[in-house]
């Protein structure tokens, strides 16, 4: 039930503190080690090349695990939308293990590609929030979110939850490989869980943000590079499905090649600054708008932070920070639906399970 929340997606917004918690419990042992099952680690060591395979926002989450598994684990990783993988199969290399990463587990088009990569032979490994869901049934191994039931069909802790299992998962591969990975996960995932209780906090600013800069627009840019690209993909995602403004995500040097044709008196962009190593790259990307008369939002992170910026999210580990930063991304989008008087909680044309092709 949805409590004292007015809806389904508000309250899933701020259970996502507690679902890292549990997250972080689940996938620990008596010793305060992070734990995953030993098959799935040597399924993922034997890989030489991980294809992540999803639709929509947990296709958005696969983009972030693709850098902890590169860039943590050492794997090579693809990521793939599950409705094209199965009409038009990438060249496999010798040993590649598939990971699905599915909220329901009930997907249609995920599991299209499960029956085709089944078929030829290859392991699979299902991410989902449902044990027994059919994903996690017809793979070789699950990995549970524990997120607790989703509801709304924006997907808001099922993605948090993908990308914090992802980064358990590329962290213990590491381990197991004797990698040093500099990052000493557990206690950073738990200063997320509080940077990301911050951002809940912070919901009436976040209102605000939606009113100034959303109320009555035809449509809204996310602009971000790296890290922060993923996170702009999906806060446009998440924008369009429940508000339906037209809203795109852009990694901010693309913009010039196309994009900023559409920038007028007035459009919004939304930046997210929360990667040092293109902190001045996108700064200048937002100059680049503002000269053509955008509406700049610059959601940076402590740090990194400018005189001006919008909002400022504490300071977490900079690969982690997506999780924090798509949460303001989450409730500016429920704020602008809630304004603009959308039905938050059932957009229209959309099912929270797709099962058909
Ligand atoms: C967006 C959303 C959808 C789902 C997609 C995949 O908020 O909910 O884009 O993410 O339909 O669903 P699952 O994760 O259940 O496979």
């Amino acid at each position: 039930e949805k409590g004292t929340y007015a809806h389904y997606m508000l309250k899933e917004i701020n259970e996502q503190p507690a679902a890292m918690r549990n997250i972080i419990q689940e996938y620990q042992d008596e010793n305060g080690n992070l734990k995953i099952d030993e098959d799935i680690i040597k399924a993922v060591r034997e890989a030489d090349r991980v294809y992540i395979v999803a639709c929509g926002t947990s296709f958005n989450a696969g983009l972030v695990g693709k850098e902890y598994l590169e860039k943590w684990a050492g794997i090579p990783t693809e990521v793939h939308v599950a409705s094209e993988f199965v009409y038009n199969m990438p060249l496999l290399s010798k040993k590649p293990l598939f990971i699905f990463i599915s909220q329901s587990g009930e997907t249609a088009d995920s599991r299209a590609v499960l029956v085709a990569i089944k078929a030829l032979g290859h392991t699979a490994l299902t991410i989902t929030n449902v044990a027994g869901s059919t994903l996690s049934r017809e793979a070789d191994h699950t990995l549970i979110l524990h997120a607790g039931p989703e509801i709304a069909v924006a997907s808001t802790k099922a993605y948090t939850a993908q990308i914090a299992v992802l980064s358990i998962l590329a962290q213990v591969a590491a381990q197991d490989a004797g990698i040093d990975t500099g990052i000493d996960l557990l206690p950073e995932l738990a200063k997320v869980t509080s940077a990301i209780t911050t951002v809940i906090d912070d919901a009436e600013l976040m209102e605000k943000i939606a009113t100034d800069f959303l109320e009555t627009t035809r449509n809204c840019f996310f602009i971000g590079r790296t890290m922060d690209y993923y996170v702009g993909v999906e806060g446009a995602l998440k924008l369009k499905e429940i508000s339906y403004i037209q809203a795109e995500g852009f990694a901010g040097g693309e913009l010039k090649h196309g994009t900023i044709a559409l920038i007028e008196e007035g459009t919004p962009v939304i930046a997210l600054a929360t990667q040092e190593g293109v902190n001045l790259s996108i700064r200048g990307n937002v100059k680049e708008v503002v000269a053509r008369g955008a509406n700049p939002c610059i959601i940076s992170m402590d740090g990194l932070n400018q005189e001006g910026d919008t909002y400022v999210i504490p300071h977490v580990h900079e690969m982690l920070a997506p999780l924090v930063s798509v949460v303001t991304t989450q409730l500016i989008a429920y704020y602008a639906a809630l304004h603009r008087g959308a039905d938050v909680d059932k957009p229209r044309n959309l099912a929270k399970s797709v099962t058909v092709e």
